[in-house]
């Protein structure tokens, strides 16, 4: 897949996954990832869909309606991608900590509905729930931030409370953080979040 990888200073750090939203690219959340941690080594996937001419992560079939079947492909060829990239660039594995807005946040949610130690931990601004009616893995030591917005038009609150119900029956610790600003990824949130990280 199409990515950035920066060696982080100090190699006790976690790996920083950046996943961008529909019609960005790996460029996007680099100055978020400065953020969140300056010294962690960050990799950064473009999305292998186009939704014309849009990098995305999967195939949707309306906004918000995920083609199901191109999600869990997906999801397996980039948690695949991301075993290969951790050996060519000797970073944990284990510990990678996903960053994901939107689309990207979405996909990120996927890997943890699907494999139990794709991720150690997910950032996640403004994600819906990826699919419903599965067993999750058991997500215990797994920590994830949700930012969400009371008036999100693409993920309404209560989908945000229905993926922070379902994570946490997974077993994972999850904390949730709430804008006001639609389906925007604020300042404010990436804040947040960097607290929340701070307190891993
Ligand atoms: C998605 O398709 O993943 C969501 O609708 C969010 C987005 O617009 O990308």
């Amino acid at each position: 897949m199409k990515h950035i990888f920066q060696k982080g200073k100090d190699h006790n750090k976690p790996t920083l996954l950046l996943l961008h939203g529909t019609g960005g690219d790996e460029s996007n959340l680099l100055p978020i990832a400065e953020i969140i941690d300056k010294e962690a080594s960050v990799l950064s996937v473009r999305g292998n869909v186009l939704e014309n001419g849009m990098p995305r992560y999967f195939k949707r079939l309306a906004e918000g309606v995920f083609d199901e079947e191109d999600l869990i492909f997906r999801t397996k060829e980039l948690n695949e991608f991301l075993n290969q990239a951790a050996q060519k660039y000797e970073f944990n594995r284990n510990n990678m900590i996903a960053i994901g807005y939107s689309n990207g946040a979405n996909i990120a949610a996927s890997l943890l509905f699907h494999y139990q130690d794709a991720l150690k931990g997910a950032i996640l601004h403004h994600p819906m729930v990826p699919r419903r009616g599965i067993d999750l893995p058991d997500l215990s030591g797994k920590s994830v931030f949700i930012a969400a917005g009371t008036n999100d038009p693409i993920c309404p609150p209560e989908e945000s409370e229905e993926l922070q119900t379902l994570l946490e029956g997974a077993n994972a610790k999850v904390e949730i953080h709430w804008e006001n600003r639609g389906h925007q990824l604020t300042l404010e949130e990436v804040e947040a979040a960097s607290k929340w990280y701070s307190r891993l």
